[in-house]
């Protein structure tokens, strides 16, 4: 039930601190550790390289999954769109683990690759928010995400759900490996909890970031670098796939190879910046398009800052920036979608679960 609220993408994306908390407790044991059920860590320790298979919003998750799987356990991962793998297979290493992230358990797309993958009897384990899915039953393991029924189309509560799920796995993965980690996730995880809730107590100073920047424009661009480059991705495909705006998602260094000749007189072009690595450049290449015109809203999390920027988001684990930037993409992408008076909670051509491939 939608409750108080007027639709079910608003009701969810408010859900995502309670799918936090709920996460952390199903993945902790009586001592307070993390744990996973042994069978997939045993998936894990033989497995010479991960690769995981998704679609959508679910892909986009996996992109943050990778990083974890590397920089935390020292495993190769390989990311990939199921509908180009079935029919483009790369080469394989010799124990892989595949990993499939569907908040259904349901796309068709996905499933088909699970198939053909079986056929070779390799490992896989499937990441899903519905226990008894198909995509659950036919895979060897499952991890649930604990986020509770997704209504509305637009995803939102599972992306963040198969990020922390996806960060748990690889830390514990890290551990059971041997590898050196300088991160108390669970804390970690706790302190992200509570900037997403206090994100989502802005939502007023969102919406009138839409009111600045999205009002009228036809298209828009999100720029970040390395993992603000893929929550740009998540941030372009919610608002394009209800707002209506075409909106498109690039690695900052990229523009100036082509799409930069795309930027005109205000054309928006939300800025992501949470990582002091790449901070400087990626504001070198807003410098660049606000140059050409465009009207850049720069969102950085706490300690990166400028005054100019547009919004500035609490200070979480530099891993961890993903669960909270794409709350405010979340929330532009409603705020955008219901000021043109779009059906938000289903807009047009598209399903909840795509069951066809
Ligand atoms: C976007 C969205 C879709 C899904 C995609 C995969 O908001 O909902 O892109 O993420 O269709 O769906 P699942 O995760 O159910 O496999």
């Amino acid at each position: 039930e939608k409750g108080t609220y007027e639709h079910y993408m608003l009701k969810e994306i408010n859900e995502q601190p309670a799918a936090m908390r709920k996460i952390i407790q199903e993945y902790q044991d009586e001592a307070g550790e993390l744990k996973i059920d042994p069978a997939i860590i045993g998936q894990i320790n033989g497995a010479d390289r991960i690769y995981i298979i998704a679609a959508g919003t679910s892909y986009h998750a996996g992109l943050i999954g990778k990083e974890y799987f590397e920089k935390w356990a020292g495993l190769p991962t390989e990311v990939h769109v199921a509908s180009e793998f079935v029919y483009n297979t790369p080469l394989l290493s010799e124990n892989p683990l595949f990993i499939f992230i569907s908040q259904s358990g349901e796309t068709a797309d996905s499933r088909a690759v699970l198939v053909e993958v079986k056929k070779r009897a390799s490992k896989t384990l499937t990441i899903t928010n519905v226990p008894g899915s198909t995509l659950s039953r036919e895979a060897d393991e499952t991890l649930i995400l604990h986020a509770g029924p997704e209504i509305a189309v637009a995803s939102t509560k599972a992306y963040t759900a198969q990020i922390a799920v996806l960060s748990i796995l690889a830390q514990v993965a890290a551990r059971e490996l041997g590898k050196e980690s300088n991160i108390s996730l669970i804390e970690e995880l706790a302190k992200v909890t509570t900037a997403i809730t206090a994100v989502i107590d802005d939502s007023e100073t969102i919406e009138e970031l839409v009111k600045e920047y999205l009002e009228t424009t036809r298209n828009a661009f999100f720029i970040g670098r390395t993992m603000d480059y893929y929550v740009g991705l998540e941030g372009a495909l919610k608002l394009k796939e209800i707002s209506y705006i075409q909106a498109e998602g690039f690695a900052g260094g990229e523009l100036k190879h082509g799409t930069i000749a795309l930027i005109e007189e205000g054309t928006p072009v939300f800025t992501l910046t949470t990582q002091e690595k790449v901070n400087l450049n990626i504001r070198g290449n807003a410098q660049e398009v606000e140059a050409r015109g465009a009207n850049v809203c720069t969102i950085a999390m706490e300690g990166l800052e400028t005054d100019n920027d547009a919004y500035v988001i609490p200070h979480v684990h530099t891993m961890l920036t993903p669960l909270v930037s794409v709350i405010v993409f979340q929330l532009i992408s409603y705020y955008a979608a219901l000021h043109r008076g779009n059906d938000v909670d289903k807009p047009r051509n598209l399903a909840k679960s795509v069951t066809v491939e």
